[in-house]
C-alpha cells in the first residue's frame, strides 16, 4: 500500500459508485488523507457495508442512481446547503452483458450508456456550478481502456466510456480559466465485482492484451486518482491518463 499522503483536509469529495471496488478504495484513501467523503451508490446494502467497514465520522452516503438527474440534483443540494464540493470522482459504472452489437438487448444498451455517460454528465451538470462559485474543483472521470480501443462484444460500454472521454476534453476546456481540473482515467481490468458481468472468456481476452500480464490492483488505480484529485495537479486538465499496463500506448 502506498505511503505517499495527500493533503485533503478541508476538502469534500463525492465518489459515485463508492460502495465497493475502485470507488471504495478511493474513499478509504481520501479519508486517510483527511477528506470528508460522500459515497453515492444505487446499492443500499453495499453502502451499509462500506460505512461499517470504513467506520469514519468524515464519511457519509446517499442512495443515488447517477443516471437519474433528479436524484443527483437532490443529493448535490443536500451537500451544498451547508458545505461545498471540491472533488468529484465519476466512478459509477456497469459493463452490461457480453454480446455482439447486432444481438445486443436494446434496453440494456441504453442503460449501459445511461449510467456510464449520462451519469457522468448528470453529476458534472449538477456539481460544476458549486465548483465555479468556489473557483476550485478536481473532477476525475473513470473511463476505461475500452473507451479508447473499443472492446469487441462490449459496444455499449465502449461507447459510454468513449463518450466520457469526449466529455472530459470538452468540459476541461470550458473550465480551463478556473482552478478546476477535469481529467479522465482509462484503467485495464482489475479484479472487482464488475468482472462478474462479463463472460470468463471475455475477461481472459482482455487480460491477454495487457503487456504487464496481470490485473491492475485497486490500490495502484487509487494512487493515480489521488494525484489527479489533489491541489498538486495545477496544470493537467482535459486529459486522459492511461493505466492499462501498456495495452494502450496513446
Ligand atoms: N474493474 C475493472 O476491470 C475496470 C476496468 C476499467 C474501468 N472500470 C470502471 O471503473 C469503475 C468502477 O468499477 P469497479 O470495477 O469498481 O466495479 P464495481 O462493480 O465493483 O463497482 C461499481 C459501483 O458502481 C455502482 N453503480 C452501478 N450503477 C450505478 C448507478 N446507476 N448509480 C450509482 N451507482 C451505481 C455499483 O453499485 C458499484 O458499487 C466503473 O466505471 C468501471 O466501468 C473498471
Amino acid at each position: 500500500m502506498s505511503k505517499i499522503s495527500y493533503d485533503f483536509k478541508n476538502r469534500t469529495a463525492v465518489i459515485t459508485g463508492g460502495a465497493q471496488g475502485f470507488g471504495f478504495d478511493i474513499a478509504r484513501r481520501f479519508l486517510i488523507s483527511g477528506a470528508k467523503v460522500v459515497i453515492w451508490d444505487n446499492d443500499s446494502e453495499m453502502i451499509e457495508k462500506a460505512l461499517k467497514n470504513l467506520d469514519n465520522p468524515n464519511l457519509s452516503s446517499d442512495v443515488v442512481d447517477v443516471s437519474n438527474y433528479h436524484d443527483v440534483e437532490k443529493s448535490t443540494n443536500k451537500i451544498i446547503k451547508n458545505s461545498k464540493i471540491d472533488i468529484l470522482i465519476n466512478n459509477a459504472g456497469i459493463t452490461g452483458p457480453t454480446s455482439a452489437l447486432w444481438e445486443y438487448d436494446i434496453k440494456m444498451w441504453k442503460r449501459v450508456v445511461d449510467i456510464n455517460l449520462m451519469g457522468t454528465f448528470n453529476c458534472c451538470r449538477a456539481i460544476v456550478p458549486n465548483m465555479i462559485g468556489n473557483n476550485y474543483g478536481r473532477i476525475v472521470n473513470v473511463a476505461s481502456v475500452a473507451g479508447k480501443d473499443g472492446n469487441a462484444n462490449a459496444s455499449a460500454y465502449s461507447v459510454g466510456k468513449a463518450g466520457a472521454i469526449g466529455l472530459t476534453k470538452s468540459l476541461g476546456k470550458e473550465l480551463a480559466d478556473k482552478n478546476i481540473a477535469v481529467n479522465a482515467v482509462t484503467p485495464a481490468g482489475a479484479k472487482t465485482r464488475i468482472l462478474d458481468q462479463m463472460t470468463k472468456e471475455h475477461v481472459q481476452r482482455m487480460l491477454s492484451m495487457v503487456p504487464r500480464g496481470r490485473f491492475l490492483e485497486v490500490e495502484e488505480f487509487t494512487s493515480l486518482v489521488c494525484w489527479l484529485s489533489s491541489e498538486e495537479n495545477t496544470f493537467s486538465t482535459a486529459a486522459v491518463f492511461d493505466i492499462s499496463g501498456g495495452r494502450s500506448t496513446y
